[in-house]
């Protein structure tokens, strides 16, 4: 059976940051509150022109380059995104015209911060089933800023812009043989459902006819983000007849340190094997594992042949996991 691999990646970040000292001059917050309470220090802020297939385009044209093909042996695109430029076209299919992409078929993926794993599993799907794709172009692109609630300290500080891509290669496409054995989506799993209303917007097309702010119970979402992103992990364990002493990395979707740490906490696993880029970027939803990954194969945290997992939970409920030898 066919499989496809992750061949490269790539990131982008908006220039304007904007510091926990910043937003305390806007809303009643410190960067000492912010720090302790979800580990950011910074966001990237979109600028006023910059859309969200802008961000999607400059990452997507860095792992492009670095996985050294042509736009057009490109055969699919699919972007994650919550906030994309207009209800329709999708944001992929301007991607797609923007990049001058012309032997692909582009859509959008919508599960909110789990959007790029639902996309990954999507791509992996396509490509196993289809022997016409030979790359698959996976974005998470967001700009969070634009649906914040600038005036709601409880969530205006959680948030951030950026985009991540990666490159996903057909196994039947390859002729290096090692290439073809050893890398490659193992596993995946998904779920949603229930607890449609501890996160939110507070509008849509056919409700409000605008997009809406963000709404959150933080503290319900919390709860269900430590028991639901563990429990994933510990069936793709059990699925795959792992012991998490196997796994030698962990991307988990970017929205809080604290989260974070008690997931990893419950099933002992080292924290220096676990990116965090939520510091830097803060939670940029379906762009947060993306980016994540790009950044710790730069850092060379990610090692060729090694296994890692990418975790993610988001509004809908969605969750799950990928599993993956890089
Ligand atoms: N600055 C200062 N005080 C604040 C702020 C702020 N920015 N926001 C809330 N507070 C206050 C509250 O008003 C409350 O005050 P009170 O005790 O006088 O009523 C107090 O701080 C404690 O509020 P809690 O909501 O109980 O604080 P908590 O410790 O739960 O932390 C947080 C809040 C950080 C939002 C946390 O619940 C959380 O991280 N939840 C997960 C939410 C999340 O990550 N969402 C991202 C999207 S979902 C996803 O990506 C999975």
């Amino acid at each position: 059976m066919n499989k496809s691999f992750i061949l490269s990646t790539g990131s982008y970040l908006p220039k304007k940051t904007l510091s926990n000292d910043e937003i305390a001059l806007m809303v009643e917050t410190s960067d000492e509150w912010i720090r302790q309470r979800t580990g950011i220090t910074q966001r990237h802020i979109a600028d006023e022109g910059e859309l969200t297939s802008d961000l999607a385009v400059n990452a997507a044209r860095n792992a492009i380059e670095k996985a050294q093909i042509s736009v057009d042996e490109v055969g699919l695109i699919i972007v994650a995104t919550t906030t994309p430029d207009k209800t329709f076209p999708s944001c992929a299919a301007i991607v797609q015209n923007k990049l001058k992409c012309k032997n692909a078929f582009a859509f959008d993926v919508q599960a909110a911060c789990s959007g790029f794993i639902y996309a990954v599993t999507v791509a992996d799907s396509l490509i196993k089933a289809n022997k016409r794709i030979k790359y698959a172009l996976v974005i998470g692109a967001e700009i969070m800023s634009r649906i914040v609630d600038w005036k709601d300290r409880s969530t205006c500080v959680l948030f951030g812009d950026g985009a991540g891509a990666v490159i996903m290669k057909s196994a039947a496409h390859c002729s290096e043989i090692a290439e073809n054995s050893l890398r490659g989506i193992i596993s995946t799993n998904l779920y949603s459902g229930s607890n449609i209303d501890i996160l939110c917007t507070s509008g849509g097309v056919s409700s409000t006819g605008n997009s809406g702010k963000i709404c959150m119970n933080g503290r319900e979402v919390f709860k269900h983000a430590v028991e639901k992103l563990t429990a994933s992990i510990e069936e793709t364990l059990r699925c795959n007849n792992l012991k998490i002493a196997n796994i030698d990395w962990l991307i988990p979707h970017q929205a809080n340190i604290r989260i974070i740490e008690a997931v990893v906490k419950k099933l002992d696993f080292p924290m220096e094997k676990v990116a965090n880029t939520v510091d830097q970027h803060a939670n940029t939803s379906a762009a947060s594992i993306p980016l994540a990954l790009d950044y710790a194969i730069q850092e060379s945290k990610i090692k060729p042949g090694s296994l890692g997992l990418l975790i993610a939970i988001g509004a809908g409920l969605t969750w799950g996991s990928v599993l993956l030898r890089y």
